[in-house]
């Protein structure tokens, strides 16, 4: 059984505010695709499903004069970092085992090596997964951080992939223990 679920992620006050900043819909779309990749890549679903729904948790809002300034946001943006921490501290708040939030907060940290100077980073599979199921959900001009969804709309998908990863782990037990 699972300390925490995606539901207590999502009902978390500042999950509210901060994943809400980003987008809501790009934050449970992008942990979607982290669970189908997480499962054909042999990775934890669990640990896949949560960092990547909080993976933009540490975002900032560039606007100048109502608009988003891209070039003020590359120069000074450091979400990936700021989410990290900010991810790390909400789980650990709610019960989560502490070496799963480190890896959690790990994969957050680097789903994205555009704060990065250049260089390439070795990303182990969890990593891998949250930046190929960001990268799955991204759209031209940034546009997937504006798509809009209803709490009650959210709060289904959220259970029903809670549901999802539940019943992974309970079938990858009898596996377990028939073998
Ligand atoms: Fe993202």
């Amino acid at each position: 059984m699972r300390k925490i679920t995606l539901l207590d992620l999502y009902n978390h006050p500042n999950v509210q505010k901060y994943v809400k900043r980003s987008g809501m819909v790009h934050a449970i779309s992008t942990a979607y695709h982290a669970y189908h990749l997480a499962i054909k890549l042999g990775v934890n679903p669990d640990l896949a499903t949560k960092a990547a729904f909080l993976h933009d948790i540490g975002h900032y809002t560039w606007y100048k004069n109502g608009h988003w300034d891209y070039d003020m946001y590359k120069e000074n943006d450091i979400h990936a970092i700021k989410g990290a921490e900010r991810a790390h501290r909400i789980l650990v708040s709610l019960g989560e085992d502490r070496s799963k939030a480190k890896e959690i907060a790990l994969a957050i940290l680097l789903h994205t090596d555009s704060y990065l100077p250049e260089g390439t980073l070795e990303l182990n599979p969890l990593q891998k997964v949250v930046a190929l199921a960001d990268e799955k959900d991204e759209e031209p001009g940034g546009s997937h951080h504006y798509r809009t969804i209803t709490d009650l709309k959210a709060r289904t998908m959220i259970k029903k992939l809670d549901e999802m990863v539940d019943e992974y782990h309970a079938e990858e037990k009898i596996k377990h223990s028939v073998s």
